[in-house]
């Protein structure tokens, strides 16, 4: 008899599979597996999560790349950005969203000011790491270069960032498309060409402009995961509670919600209250 519901139950998104099947689980994704799906022409969807139930949904769908983003500040603990996020935080979050042993390479962010020299780059890293992290994320091209390099020559696969760094929102004054401008331009290719010759395994794309993302998606030889950066980056991939509606309180420009998730959960709540209230 197959007991699918305890093992899973037991053991986050183990799969379950009857003895006599032949069906075997598929293989755990790594950064060398969505390095490599650029090279098969593979789109590669990616998105949040910040916790056991969102890691847990998102893997069964079969999302090859979880991100706990330091988004997680604005959209779970309520900063007004990312910049108040700590390791603290960073570790109790991915601690929760690698407790569904997804089959997803789980990747988290180094939080703002955790890796502005040598070694706290590679202790935040291993930190990271320890709490369940596959592969790490910081923001940045040539200026980080050097912690880049120390992340990786110390086994942790790294996940470059480019274009709208979230991080410098107080230094720029703002949220602003890259890439407009011939030195933006530049600089874009020639830090992604230093991402490439250091190592890491792919590359985000945040509000880059299209013709941009598009000329680096076909200059580099990792995959470029854009979000607000067009439809020609080989993924994509966005902060899931902006996919689900789960924030009304704002509107992006490249996020239209596939759901009203705030509007059905007042409205179940609603009814709810109702009922108990007669
Ligand atoms: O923190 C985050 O969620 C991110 C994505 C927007 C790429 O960095």
């Amino acid at each position: 008899m197959l007991r699918c519901d305890s093992l899973e139950r037991l053991d986050g998104a183990a799969r379950c599979h009857d003895a006599n099947s032949s069906k075997m689980p598929a293989p755990k994704i790594t950064a060398e597996s969505i390095r490599a799906m650029k090279a098969r022409g593979e789109k590669i969807p990616a998105l949040t999560a910040y916790d056991f139930p969102m890691a847990r949904l998102l893997d069964e769908v079969g999302i090859p790349l979880l991100l706990v983003g330091d988004s997680l500040g604005m959209v779970v603990l309520g900063y007004p950005d990312t910049t108040r996020v700590t390791m603290a935080e960073m570790e109790h979050h991915v601690r929760a969203a690698a407790r569904a042993k997804p089959r997803a390479l789980v990747v988290a962010d180094l939080p703002y000011g955790c890796y502005d020299t040598l070694e706290s780059a590679v202790t935040n890293a291993r930190r990271l790491i320890l709490a369940g992290a596959e592969a790490v994320k910081a923001e940045g091209g040539r200026e980080i270069l050097p912690q880049v390099q120390a992340i990786i020559s110390s086994g942790i696969p790294f996940l470059g960032h480019l274009g709208m760094l979230p991080q410098h929102v107080l230094e720029e004054g703002g949220y602003h498309v890259k890439g407009k401008n011939e030195p933006e331009h530049q600089a874009l290719l020639a830090d992604a060409d230093a991402l490439v010759k250091a190592g890491a395994f792919a590359i985000v794309l945040e509000l880059v402009i299209p013709r941009v993302a598009k000329e680096l998606t076909q200059r580099l030889p990792i995959p470029t995961i854009g979000i607000g950066a067009g439809p020609d980056c080989d993924g994509q991939i966005l902060v899931t509670p902006d996919l689900l509606g789960m924030l009304p309180w704002y509107s992006l420009k490249h996020v239209k919600p596939k759901l009203n998730a705030a509007e059905q959960m007042r409205s179940v709540v609603k009814e709810w209250k109702e009922s108990v209230e007669a």
